[in-house]
């Protein structure tokens, strides 16, 4: 961002001082079933209606929410960290009225940060905990110890599969990866069935997902909802342009719009601890 509206930014965020953001993890088992194209228009459509949202572009070295956006971000997380810089230096502002920071390279970087960077890293991380009303964090496709992490540190986290089984299959995994590494009590997990050809095969996978999770996970999975298959997606990549804005008449457009509907009704999981002393304690169980 240029120096005016970094130095705009930075005014707002001295302003804020409660920590109220609202934090999403998406994830899938499989690659290429369309996280970062759910999670960019999602936050889209949640800024749509008047919502601050940051999107953290979390895929490790194959991030590419800035090519689904047409920019060309000058710097990242790494960088900041490097390089000593302010959140509000590396936030990209404004495009279809949301905020982005690229994460640059790997997350287990995040697991090996030495004490001072550390503290400069979860001091400007509370800052936009208490600018946004919610961060959403695109992570790449299956579940390393920093995706578990980053998930247990959110709020809440939407598991994104298709309708072919082996997108379920993987999805199953993952979650169950998760689901054997956390306390159950305090994770909420929602299925959104991504590419679908009809609101029947979606409730089906989430069905299939569903009795297999209960049964041998012993947990309760939520349904977010579906985004049907439309080829208008597949002109929005190449354009550069989200499909949220690429076509107000698409069929994705308007699943989606249907899966914000169903998701703002929904009341908000309630968590005990605020992000930034969840992401406190994910440190403290990698930092010695
Ligand atoms: N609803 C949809 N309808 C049609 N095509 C879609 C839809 N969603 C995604 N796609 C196609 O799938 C491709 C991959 O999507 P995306 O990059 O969002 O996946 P991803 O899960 O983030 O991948 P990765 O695991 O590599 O990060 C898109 O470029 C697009 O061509
Ligand atoms: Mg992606």
């Amino acid at each position: 961002m240029n120096r005016d509206q970094a130095h705009d930014l930075r005014m707002r965020m001295k302003q804020q001082t409660v920590e109220h953001a609202h934090t999403i993890a998406v994830f899938s088992g499989k690659g290429g079933v369309g996280k970062s194209n759910f999670a960019l228009n999602f936050s889209i459509a949640l800024g749509k209606q008047g919502k601050r949202v940051l999107i953290f572009d979390l895929d490790i070295g194959m991030g590419n929410i800035d090519i689904l956006l047409g920019l060309q971000p000058k710097y990242s997380l790494s960088t900041m960290l490097e390089k000593n810089l302010q959140i509000s230096d590396i936030i990209e502002e404004g495009t279809h009225g949301i905020s982005y920071i690229a994460g640059g390279t790997g997350l287990s970087d995040f697991f090996h940060l030495d004490q001072t960077k550390y503290d400069y890293f979860i001091q400007q991380l509370q800052i936009v905990a208490s600018t946004y009303d919610y961060i959403i964090f695109d992570l790449g496709a299956g579940m390393s110890e920093e995706h578990l992490a980053f998930i247990q540190a959110a709020d809440e986290s939407i598991v994104v599969t298709t309708t072919e089984p082996t997108s379920i299959t993987d999805a199953y995994a993952a979650m169950k990866r998760l689901i054997v590494h956390s306390n159950r009590d305090y994770i909420k997990i929602s299925l959104l069935v991504n590419r679908a050809q009809s609101e029947q095969e979606a409730q089906i996978a989430f069905t299939k997902l569903e009795s297999v999770v209960t049964k041998f996970l012993y947990y309760k999975l939520n349904f977010i909802g579906f985004i049907l298959d439309d080829r208008l997606v597949v002109e929005a990549v190449k354009k550069q342009i989200p499909y949220y804005i690429f076509n107000e008449r698409g069929k994705a457009k308007k699943s989606l719009d249907h899966v914000i509907t169903n998701y703002t009704n929904e009341p908000a999981p309630k968590n005990t601890r605020q992000f930034i002393n969840r992401v406190r304690s994910m440190f403290t169980r990698k930092v010695d």
